[in-house]
């Protein structure tokens, strides 16, 4: 039977927010942009018109996308970019995903006005592993740049710029009150007392984490990454850039205004976050006379890494009967992955034609785009795009978490090194956060896969001790997770899904200064863990 099939045009639109007005690229003129609803187990058809002025491309987030690496999305890893006037038709085929993903442009900082969520609701006939609830609710976490993204993104790309910040954080779409000049539009969520609300929230924010909450509130968190979690409850949940977190919320307090607030998470540079929160106002129906202004919900301090790292570790699956984990038990192949950022100039003098700027790394390998895409150069035997020689391990061990690093340590070597996974190999990856530039929390992104997160700690890993301390009984399965500042995180996962597959920071600082790799998941032997052939009309670079 055929699929449902979607239209997306990318195109400019006028918005105003924080009283000035500006074009935006967005889908279908719309941002945040179209939700899209599936049942589990859909394929589904997406038609991208790029009618903008910029190449673009679109990525699924968290849609592992079985053999089909070519409808991905990802720039330069498995397309060559939409470019203005053309056309690409990309097929998403789900499978065991369930809960709430998103979609975004994949392509610059472009996400930052590109980008929706995508709802996976059970398959037809069955229901929730928790009461159902009466009315689901998108959130979607996102900012507003005053200045052009492209421009805030070459800038970047040229000179660095840890300071850059958006000039507000918006919920669905809005900055909220706390922003004079954007009072009226806040976000009001009419509520009634007795219902429950399942509020699926992402983060489509290009650099920082939050920390999110509704006053009077307790919440319970029940899935994350569109896969379910033991409920568990918190006045405040933990959300890095790219995951996704789905709560109830019980509309059991007295009838009032209360906000709704989310605000920021980050241990670099505190300064450059003057507007840090942002807010909706949640009001219950009925006739009372509210609190003016509505009653604010404890947050944690910016800075609150135990707070962060409390939250992560509580995820844990439900590991049932009905919905049973499959960790990988025997690992066939152990990577221990430094990341970090750098600098290509030693004491601050650069090598010639190098400006003063920022750097990231994995296993001190900085990731440069290759021309054409990864992909393509795999499936056509294209010789000189990539190299496979991304280390195992780092070259260099130092006490990656120590307070003074020798600054030599931060001039990383530059390239396009991936690294080939047999296909079903059982992956055990330990990313180590280092202190290097005096460090920053991470949220490593692996696409094509999902990943048990069996391990988490802050300090340096002990390959001897840590692994004692796994979960490997009720891990969550994540494609997203926030690794500490100057912290570790064990994950693991089967390479069962042949292809191309970018791994990277979803911090989009880090992205771009070069944290990230591809994985190359050769083909099975029987027919079905082979790659599918390409669509006729993957665009041409
Ligand atoms: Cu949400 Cu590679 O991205
Ligand atoms: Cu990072």
């Amino acid at each position: 039977q055929a699929c449902p099939h979607y239209k997306f045009v990318v195109k400019e639109a006028p918005y105003t927010r924080l009283c000035s007005s500006k074009n935006i690229l967005t889908v279908n003129g719309q941002f945040p942009g179209p939700t899209l609803y599936v049942n589990k187990g859909d394929t589904i058809v997406v038609d991208v018109y790029n009618r903008g002025n910029y190449n673009i491309t679109i990525h699924w987030h968290g849609v592992k996308q079985p053999r089909n690496p070519w409808s991905d999305g990802p720039e330069y890893i498995t397309q060559c970019p939409i470019q203005p006037g053309a056309k690409f038709r990309q097929k998403i085929i789900f499978t065991t995903e369930e809960g709430t993903l998103w979609w975004h442009a994949h392509s610059t900082w472009l996400r930052a006005t590109v980008h929706g969520a995508l709802i996976v609701y059970p398959k037809m006939g069955t229901s929730y592993p928790f009461p159902k609830p009466d009315v689901e609710i998108p959130i979607i976490l996102g900012e507003w740049w005053q200045e052009d993204i492209t421009q805030v993104y070459l800038d970047l790309e040229r000179y660095g710029g840890l300071g850059v910040a958006s000039d507000a954080y918006l919920i669905n779409g809005q900055p909220g009150d706390l922003y004079p000049c954007s009072k009226p539009e806040t976000l009001r969520l009419k509520i009634k007392r007795g219902l429950t609300y399942l509020l699926r929230i992402v983060n489509a924010i290009l650099i920082d984490g939050l920390f999110f909450a509704i006053a009077n509130h307790t919440i319970t968190v029940v899935g994350s990454d569109a896969g379910y979690l033991k409920p568990f409850n918190r006045t405040f949940i933990c959300i890095s850039p790219g995951q996704t977190v789905d709560v109830l919320l019980e509309a059991n307090q007295s009838p009032n205004h209360y906000y709704m607030a989310a605000s920021v998470y980050t241990t670099v540079l505190p300064g450059s976050y003057n507007n840090s929160t942002t807010t909706a106002i949640v009001e219950y129906n009925g006739n009372y006379t509210p609190s003016s202004p509505p009653v604010f919900p404890y947050l944690p301090e910016y800075n609150d890494t135990e707070a962060s790292v409390n939250f992560t570790a509580s995820l844990r699956s439900l590991a049932d009967k009905e919905y049973p984990i499959d960790v990988p038990m025997e690992i066939n192949t152990h990577l221990f992955y430094t990341i970090s950022l750098g600098s290509p100039c030693k004491n601050n003098s650069c090598p010639a034609g190098e400006q003063l700027r920022f750097i990231a790394s994995v296993n001190n390998v900085s990731f440069l785009n290759p021309s054409i895409d990864i992909l393509q150069a795999y499936y056509c035997c294209i010789q000189g795009v990539y190299g496979t020689n991304l280390p195992d391990f780092p070259q260099l061990f130092f006490d990656f978490t120590a307070d003074y690093l020798p600054t030599e340590w931060e001039i990383p070597q530059l390239g396009t090194e991936v690294r080939v996974l047999d296909y079903n190999s059982t992956v055990e990856l330990v990313f180590q956060a280092t202190n290097l530039v005096k460090g920053s929390d991470h949220a490593m992104h692996l696409h094509g896969h999902s990943f048990y997160v069996v391990g988490l700690g802050l300090g340096n890993f002990d390959k001897d001790k840590d692994p004692l301390t796994y979960n490997l009984v009720d891990p969550p399965l994540q494609n997203t997770i926030h690794v500490p500042r100057d912290g570790w995180m064990a994950i693991r996962f089967k390479a069962n899904n042949p292809g191309v597959w970018h791994m990277h920071c979803h911090i989009d600082r880090h992205m771009v200064w070069g944290m990230g790799t591809a994985f190359i998941v050769k083909d099975g032997e029987p027919p079905e863990a082979k790659m599918l052939p390409p669509p006729p009309d993957m665009p041409p670079c």
